[in-house]
């Protein structure tokens, strides 16, 4: 895949560079008359992509009389789309039609004159939109044999037989409690434990062999009141939280395979440790002291630090690497690094991914995408899901999986999707309750193109 990408830049480079010079030289008067090659056009990404067509533009060429368009399914032009062999034109542009559906297109285009013709432009490639929703051939979890498929779960979706239930046990290998295993929910007055809610979760995935991932042991936004606003002593505080790990630890020894110890306790843009309550109470070392008392409660189960931005803020990046390291260096047990991974279509790039990935494999850590989801409306300019940025979220999540199924299997662990459908994704009420489609699957439980993308991520 990779090289296909250098290979397609590299002619468009060459392309380019081609094109460049010839601008230059017929600045100069006097070398027009002289010059006799004409300049290849420079092409551009293919726009107003259907699933049957696509509009291809180039830039002018200097004493071009008109333009041949090749269009072909393969990169090295073996064979051309029909009609579309030195198509000719004397526009910038082209209307494509009759192409097939969900297909891969190259397309290039060279100048001619009456004399002569050009090189040929660069290659691009344009993938048309598929006419129907995708099909489901394939489920998650039999696809991704070197890790989980995890989707984040309320306990009132969990009856036999509703539609959540069917779709968890078809596509789904783990779980993670949306809200209801934090400590607010656990544990909502002091010494009052209501496991109701986290039992729930955690029975039904047993019933259903089904792994559990715990989210998230500490997180300032799920402290509960009492604890929020302690009144003991900071030793006493201390005990409360190592109290708190160490039952719920013990209550889901041998059922919860691995938990997120710590959520979010790093700022965002400069790296700081966030100032909570437990840092507050317990020093900034509270990290550090978190999960002492959760491998104290269990030897065996796996512990994760999780937070989010980790691909794109790259000072907050560097300060959880270096907390990791310390925490490390100081002996203090550590298994994984989760990325939350609430990402846009168009953000993060592969680069920023495999580079923030490389350094958990580099600390010899497990890493869990843990709570993904992809939004494609961030900036509020659509009001529905068009089919363009569907596509882009499909390409997006590929990559996100592509980038996952890369690394040594013995890093991996998860990627846990953030929700089912749609209309209940978390950022609808945190965003205001603007248009978002951020899921696998639509309002009506029908699997989007970004499913397909998720399997695609993994051949
Ligand atoms: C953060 C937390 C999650 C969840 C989301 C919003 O990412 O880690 O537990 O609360 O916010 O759903």
């Amino acid at each position: 895949m990779k090289i296909k990408f250098i290979h397609t830049f590299y002619i468009f480079i060459i392309g380019s560079l081609f094109t460049l010079t010839n601008c230059a030289d017929a600045g100069d008067d006097s070398d027009i008359a002289k010059d006799t090659e004409l300049g290849s056009p420079i092409i551009n990404s293919a726009t107003n992509v259907t699933s049957e067509g696509f509009t291809v533009s180039w830039t002018r060429v200097y004493n071009a009389d008109g333009y041949e368009l090749d269009i072909s399914i393969n990169e090295d032009f073996e064979s051309f789309v029909v009609g579309y062999e030195a198509k000719s034109t004397t526009m910038f542009s082209e209307d494509v039609y009759g192409l097939d559906e969900g297909t891969n297109y190259f397309y290039r285009v060279r100048a001619v004159s009456s004399t002569e013709k050009s090189k040929n432009s660069g290659v691009l490639q344009v993938t048309t939109l598929e006419a129907n929703g995708p099909e489901l051939t394939t489920y998650l979890k039999d696809t991704a044999t070197t890790f989980y498929v995890g989707m984040a779960v309320k306990s009132d979706q969990l009856t036999d037989g509703s539609k959540y239930d069917e779709i968890l046990k078809n596509e789904f290998s783990s779980i993670s409690g949306e809200y209801e295993m934090k400590m607010n929910i656990i544990q909502p007055t002091k010494g009052n434990y209501d496991w109701s809610k986290s039992d729930a979760l955690v029975d039904y995935a047993t019933a259903n062999g089904i792994n559990v991932h715990g989210h998230a042991l500490v997180w300032h936004e799920s402290t509960p009141d009492w604890l929020e606003n302690y009144t003991g002593t900071d030793a006493e505080f201390e005990q409360e939280v190592k109290d708190y790990i160490t039952a719920v630890l013990t209550r889901y020894k041998g059922k919860v395979t691995s938990w997120d110890v710590v959520n979010e306790a790093i700022n965002n843009t400069d790296g700081s440790i966030r100032s909570t309550v437990f840092s507050q109470k317990m020093g900034n070392d509270y990290v550090a002291k978190c999960f002492q008392f959760a491998r104290d409660a269990d030897p065996d189960v796996l512990l994760f630090y999780n937070d989010y931005s980790v691909t794109t803020d790259i000072t907050k990046q560097a300060a959880i690497f270096n907390l990791i390291d310390n925490m490390q260096t100081n002996n203090v047990p550590i298994d994984g690094i989760g990325f939350q991974m609430h990402i846009q279509y168009n953000s993060p790039s592969v680069a920023q991914m495999e580079t923030a990935v490389d350094k958990v494999v580099d600390r010899g850590l497990k890493l869990h995408f843990s709570e993904l989801d992809v939004r494609v409306n961030p900036d509020k300019d659509i009001t529905e899901l068009t089919a363009e940025r569907a596509v882009a979220q499909k390409n997006k999540i590929k990559e996100v999986v592509e980038v996952y199924n890369a690394i040594p299997t013995e890093n991996k662990y998860a990627i846990t999707i953030w929700g089912m459908k749609d209309d209940e994704s978390w950022l609808l009420s945190f965003y205001n309750n603007y248009n978002e489609w951020p899921l696998l699957y639509d309002t009506n439980f029908e699997i989007k193109k970004a499913h397909t993308g998720f399997l695609e991520g993994l051949k």
